[in-house]
């Protein structure tokens, strides 16, 4: 059983959490935009220069708008993409690194589209979200990876460009991620739910908290038991169910829990 952290001492928060992760068996870590962000990726929400502050969901990022205007949808994920793969793991992803190779049992779910996970070494990743790069046919699904990403589009965000076709039914090639309205990949979610319940420590780091399913894993993790540790500089609604909340960046808090991958 574990008490809320009523401490506004960070460094009590710090040596809390460190030593909740220390004695973790089952280390869940739950992650968002926030990870990614150190690493240049923008948020969905929460700055100036967040994607949801800039660009309406409802015209990228939903089947409707698909259907609307693909050159414009496609457009818009070539040039994410393209910021993925010029972006570097910061120093919290190799410290999950370095700790998932002393301790097997850590394993993370994250909402995150992109690869920064997978580029550590880190294995076993689930992603709730999709993946930026596992492309498929609107139409039969069959699955496409990783296309060539035309120079033009770089830097851009405002580019449109025609979706490749389906070599096998001629329909349009879609982006392999979970667009507003749709269901999230079934078995994905039933490991990650599965998780949440066996986890005895569940390391939340850098979502918001206001997307539906993946916000319910820190919860099903607290009924299940488990200890929840958030890391984000600013309060969500997750942090009123955290025993401790770490107010720093991914790579400074993950740096400080897991200690650094050399
Ligand atoms: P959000 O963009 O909603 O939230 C990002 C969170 O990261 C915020 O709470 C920030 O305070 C926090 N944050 C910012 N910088 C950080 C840093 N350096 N270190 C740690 N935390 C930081 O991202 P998600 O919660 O992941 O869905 O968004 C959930 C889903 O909403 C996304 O997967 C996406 C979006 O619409 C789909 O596309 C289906």
């Amino acid at each position: 059983m574990t008490v809320q952290d009523a401490s506004p001492d960070p460094s009590a928060a710090l040596q809390r959490a460190t030593q909740y992760v220390r004695e973790a068996r089952n280390l869940l870590v739950l992650s968002g935009a926030g990870m990614s962000a150190e690493s240049g990726i923008a948020t969905f929400r929460g700055s100036q220069d967040s994607l949801w502050s800039q660009f309406d969901p409802a015209q990228l990022a939903t089947v409707a708008a698909w259907r609307a205007d693909p050159a414009l949808v496609w457009g818009w994920y070539l040039s994410r993409m393209d910021k993925v793969r010029r972006a570097e793991p910061h120093a919290g992803y190799h410290a999950l690194a370095a700790f998932q190779q002393r301790s097997p049992n850590l394993r993370i779910v994250t909402q995150n589209v992109d690869d920064l996970h997978e580029r550590v070494g880190l294995c076993d990743v689930i992603h709730l979200h999709g993946d930026l790069f596992a492309h498929r046919c609107s139409d039969c699904s069959y699955p496409y990876e990783q296309f060539e990403i035309a120079d033009q589009v770089a830097g851009s965000a405002n580019v449109r460009v025609e979706p490749l076709r389906c070599t096998q039914c001629g329909g349009q090639v879609r982006p392999g991620v979970v667009w507003f309205g749709e269901s999230l990949p079934k078995d994905a979610l039933a490991e990650a739910e599965t998780l949440a319940r066996a986890c005895d420590v569940a390391l939340v780091v850098g979502t918001s908290g206001m997307v539906y399913p993946a916000a319910a894993l820190p919860e099903i993790a607290k009924r299940s038991g488990a200890t929840v540790i958030e890391i984000n500089p600013d309060q969500t609604p997750l942090s009123a169910l955290a025993d401790v909340h770490l107010r720093m960046t991914a790579s400074e808090g993950l740096l400080a829990c897991l200690g650094s991958a050399g």
